[in-house]
C-alpha cells in the first residue's frame, strides 16, 4: 500500500489534545484517493519508542491505525478513515476528521465533567487510575444521544454504538481508551440536529504497535497471557481485561449491542492474516504476532458472547 504525499496539503489547524505535536490539513490537488476533498484530515507522525538503553525505534501506529480501521469497516464499527501518508520526508498516518462541517466535538472528558467522582483525564496531572471513567457515569452520559452520523447506527442509541468500540477494543488489545479517545458530536447551528456519539479514533496503539520488531516473536510465544494482560488500564477500574470490560457494557446496553460479537462470529479470520499481511513494510514476526493477537481475543470475546 503506497503512503499518500500530503506535503503539499494546507494547514487548518494545531491540534491542542493528545501527546505529539499533530496538524490538521485540508487536501490539495485533484484526483486524490480520499473520497470528498473538503474534509480534514489529522496527520500524525511516525512515533519512536525508547529501549531502556537509550537507543529509540520506530513505533507502527500508523500502520496499526490504518489496519484497525479496515478492520472494524469489516465489522461494520465506525471508525475514522485511516491512510498511510508521508509529509515533507516524515512518515505517519492521516485520519479523517469524524466531525461534520458545522459540528463540532466535546471530548469523552468534557462530556464527563461535572459527574459526580469523575476527575478530568486532560493535562499532565492526570492520576491512574481514572476516577468515574466507568460504564455507569459513560451510559449517564450517553444517554438520549445518537449513534454516528452517516452509518447505519443513526437512529441507534449511542451506547450500544460504544459497547462495540470496546468490543473492538478487546478484539485489537487497544488499552488507550480514555475519555480524550471517545467524543460527542453536536451541532453548532441546529438545536433540533441529535447529539451524537462519534465515529471511534485513534488506535495507534493497538495490535502491540509500541513493541520493537526483535521482540515480536518472543511476545509470540507467550501470546495467550499477552492477550490476557489487555487491561482496561484508561478506566476507573484497571484490574478489567479488556474483554470483561466490552461484556459488561452489555448490561447497560440494549440487546442491538450483542449484534457486534455476532458479527465478529461471522467474520472469517482469513481476513486478519489478509489484513495484517498486506503492508509490505510490516515484517513477518509483527505480521505474526498482530494475528495472533486477533485471533486470540476473536476466541476470547466469542467465549463470553451473550449468543454462545
Ligand atoms: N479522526 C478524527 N476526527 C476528529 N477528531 C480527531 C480525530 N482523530 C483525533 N481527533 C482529535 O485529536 C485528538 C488527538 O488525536 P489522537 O488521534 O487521539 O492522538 P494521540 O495519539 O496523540 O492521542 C483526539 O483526542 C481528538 O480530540
Ligand atoms: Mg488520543
Amino acid at each position: 500500500m503506497n503512503r499518500i504525499d500530503v506535503s503539499d496539503w494546507l494547514v487548518d489547524d494545531q491540534e491542542p489534545l493528545g501527546k505529539d505535536p499533530k496538524i490538521w490539513l485540508t487536501p490539495n490537488g485533484e484526483d486524490l484517493p480520499i473520497g470528498d476533498p473538503s474534509t480534514s484530515w489529522l496527520f500524525k507522525s511516525a512515533k519512536s519508542g525508547e529501549h531502556p538503553n537509550g537507543r529509540t525505534y520506530r513505533r507502527y501506529d500508523d500502520y496499526v491505525e490504518v489496519i484497525v480501521h479496515e478492520l472494524a469497516s469489516l465489522l461494520g464499527i465506525p471508525t475514522a478513515r485511516a491512510l498511510l501518508a508521508v509529509r515533507n520526508e516524515a512518515e505517519g498516518v492521516i485520519s479523517r476528521n469524524v466531525i461534520r462541517d458545522s459540528h463540532s466535538a466535546l471530548t469523552g472528558d468534557m462530556s464527563l465533567l461535572g459527574t459526580p467522582g469523575y476527575v478530568s483525564c486532560s493535562g499532565d496531572d492526570r492520576v491512574t487510575p481514572r476516577p468515574g471513567h466507568n460504564l455507569p457515569n459513560i451510559a449517564a452520559t450517553l444517554d438520549g444521544l445518537k449513534g454516528p452520523s452517516n452509518t447505519p447506527y443513526e437512529d441507534w442509541s449511542a451506547i450500544d454504538v460504544f459497547s462495540g468500540y470496546l468490543m473492538l477494543d478487546a478484539l485489537i488489545a487497544n488499552n488507550d481508551r480514555h475519555a480524550e479517545n471517545w467524543a460527542v458530536e453536536y451541532s453548532m447551528i441546529d438545536p433540533l440536529d441529535p447529539d451524537r456519539l462519534a465515529a471511534s479514533f485513534d488506535h495507534g496503539s493497538a495490535l502491540a504497535a509500541s513493541i520493537e520488531d526483535s521482540a515480536c516473536r518472543k511476545k509470540l510465544l507467550g501470546i495467550e497471557k499477552f492477550c490476557e494482560k489487555g487491561l482496561s488500564k484508561r478506566f476507573e477500574n484497571q484490574r478489567q481485561t479488556l474483554v470483561e470490560l466490552w461484556r459488561a457494557s452489555l448490561d447497560v446496553s440494549s440487546d442491538r449491542a450483542w449484534s457486534w460479537s455476532d458479527r465478529l462470529m461471522e467474520l472469517d479470520e482469513s481476513h486478519f492474516e489478509r489484513l495484517c499481511n498486506e503492508h509490505q513494510f510490516v515484517s513477518e514476526p509483527r505480521a505474526s504476532l498482530m494475528i495472533n493477537i486477533l485471533k486470540v481475543n476473536r476466541r476470547r470475546i466469542l467465549e463470553c458472547s451473550p449468543h454462545r
